[in-house]
């Protein structure tokens, strides 16, 4: 039985998006933002680089555009609402951390808050791109640092010991999955690991 059907071109881009969604923190000459983002992907080992798209209407665009710098921080279950809500309000005429209750932290190297009890943190410089930016809100950055829960990461590897301690991923509509139970599968004989 065929169970393809066709999806409207205007929701393909949910096909793609379930990985993790993300906290993006940010500050610029003593103003602070927290907004949700889920269009953020790994773009190269080393150095290691990722790529952010940022919405040109988003007051967190100026701020980045403003310092180069941003943190993306990786929320567990605990953190759903708050990045629910954060990815549906401006910091333009509120400060999300007093409005949310978030008792922010300090970044390690750069000048950013993070969100406490995350699961991860990568901070992160924008390599600048003028005419990818402009044309597709799609930042470049190279990661300066990362720092992860060791009960969820550890050895280089997400390990998600219970439904706390995993990242989400958002669908639509406040719906949110949590990363699922692993399998393993061995590999062929001739193929090397
Ligand atoms: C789950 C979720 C994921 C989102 N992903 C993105 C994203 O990848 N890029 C983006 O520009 N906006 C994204 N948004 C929307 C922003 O978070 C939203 O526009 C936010 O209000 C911007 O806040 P600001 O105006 O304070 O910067 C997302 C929102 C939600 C709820």
């Amino acid at each position: 039985m065929n169970h393809l059907h066709d999806v409207a071109l205007e929701k393909a881009y949910r096909l793609l998006n379930h990985g993790p969604v993300t906290l993006v923190t940010f500050e610029h000459e003593g103003a602070g933002n927290v907004m949700a983002a889920s269009w953020v992907m790994p773009l190269d080992f080393d150095p290691p680089k990722l790529a952010l798209v940022l919405d040109r209407n988003t007051y967190s665009r100026g701020l980045l555009e403003g310092s180069g710098t941003f943190v993306i921080n990786l929320p567990g279950r605990q953190q759903a609402e708050l990045t629910l809500a954060v990815g549906s309000c401006s910091g333009q005429a509120q400060d999300k951390f007093a409005q949310f209750g978030i008792a922010a932290q300090r970044a390690k190297v750069i000048q950013a808050p993070i969100v406490p009890g995350c699961l991860a943190y990568l901070e992160c410089r924008v390599i600048e791109e003028p005419g990818v930016q402009a044309r597709y809100d799609l930042f470049v950055a190279e990661v300066l640092a990362a720092y992860a829960d060791e009960r969820a990461f550890s050895k280089g590897r997400w390990h998600f010991p219970d439904d706390e301690l995993r990242t989400l991923h958002y669908s639509a509509g406040g719906t949110f999955y949590p990363t699922g139970n692993p399998f393993t599968v061995t590999m062929p004989a001739g193929v090397d690991d």
